[in-house]
């Protein structure tokens, strides 16, 4: 356990913004951690729990305290011919975690090869990408409860995953510091090759499909269009997609010709927010040191220096004439703190 006071975020968030917080606890074991929480004192307005740091905007400095957890085990605690168990502390690097993975032959995360940020983070947000979410695979979550300073089990049903979305974000935000995930995966993997231009990439690689090449493949349609945070700090996408009725978005296909929809259930559709942002001419713009990412415009961007305030001045923007364009409103993915 470490704790260090009036503590600079800037390495610890991928938009490189140069913020301090009060207190700032890395903790790499679960009993340290539970000693500390015992004597602490919770309040979830203070508390903000920091995986990769690809997730926020900080736009001033916090005064609280930030969790880090940086647990790095990861053991197989069951298997069958079917399937395997694997514990996965919360500090593990994600994309580590993918390529154990695949590299293990094991399948249900190849998809969601290279995204940024950290083990603990995945079940948080319900990381997804091409077809697959991480909830699907999630058989468990450990964390440590900061109402209660103790130790939990939380099984996948209670984390309620949606889209990029779970109990940790909503009743239960700020209160669980996630310390392991265990994972249920498929030694028979189930390639998922449906979404965008997997197939295609796939195809242009001229190989056979197995988890290695799909895993390249998701690598390379990624690079290609997504900013490499050390060299372009940036968070991912910035906004969710939004989820809207079927018949608006029928009133919009009316209008837009070629709007991308994708069906969610019977009665809602969810639109692309990048789209929606190329359309208000947002893509490659830049306002002050803040931009939108030229090959992906759901991305923004700090061109070097930008504050936290700047980037959320541009997010505003983007939002009212989205807004007034379509009549859509669109909400951020990451935490704007
Ligand atoms: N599009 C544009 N212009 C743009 C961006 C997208 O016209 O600037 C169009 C594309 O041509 C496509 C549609 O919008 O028809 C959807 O775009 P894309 O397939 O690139 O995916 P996305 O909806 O923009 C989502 C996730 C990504 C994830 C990809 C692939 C969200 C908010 N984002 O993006 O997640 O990698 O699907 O599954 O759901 C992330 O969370 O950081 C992230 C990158």
């Amino acid at each position: 356990m470490k704790i260090s006071e009036n503590y600079s975020l800037k390495p610890y968030n991928t938009f490189d913004i140069d913020v301090c917080c009060k207190y700032f606890v890395e903790a790499d074991d679960v009993k340290g951690l539970l000693d500390f929480v015992a004597a602490y004192e919770w309040n979830p307005f203070e508390v903000l729990i920091l995986g990769g740091g690809s997730d926020f905007l900080f736009t001033e400095d916090f005064d609280g305290t930030v969790f880090y957890p940086v647990m790095k085990d990861m053991v197989v605690t069951g298997e069958d011919e079917q399937r395997i168990k694997v514990r996965v502390g919360a500090g593990v690097v994600w994309d580590d975690f993918v390529a154990w993975a695949v590299g293990h032959g094991y399948g249900g995360v190849e998809n969601l090869s290279l995204i940024p940020g950290h083990v603990g983070a995945a079940p948080v947000q319900n990381v997804g990408a091409y077809g697959m979410e991480a909830g699907n695979v999630i058989e468990f979550v450990e964390a440590v409860d900061l109402e209660k300073a103790q130790c939990v089990k939380i099984t996948a049903a209670e984390c309620r995953f949606a889209y990029r979305d779970s109990i940790f974000k909503q009743e239960w935000k700020n209160r669980f510091i996630i310390t392991h995930v265990t994972f249920c995966l498929s030694k028979n993997p189930q390639f998922c090759l449906d979404y965008g231009n997997v197939k295609g990439e796939l195809e242009k690689m001229e190989c056979e499909i197995s988890l290695e090449t799909v895993r390249q493949a998701i690598i390379r349609i990624r690079q290609a269009k997504l900013p490499d945070v050390k060299e372009l700090p940036n968070a991912g996408s910035f906004f969710k997609n939004p989820v809207v009725s079927r018949a608006f978005a029928g009133k919009l296909a009316g209008q837009y010709p070629g709007i991308p929809l994708y069906p969610v259930d019977g009665e809602r559709c969810k639109l692309a927010a990048g789209w929606l942002i190329e359309q208000c001419g947002w893509k490659g713009k830049t306002l002050g040191r803040a931009g939108v990412y030229e090959k992906q415009a759901l991305v923004l961007v700090n061109h070097g220096g930008a504050s936290g305030l700047e980037i959320s001045h541009l997010a505003n923007e983007i939002k009212k004439s989205v807004f007034m364009k379509f009549g859509v409103m669109i909400e951020p993915e990451v935490y704007v703190l």
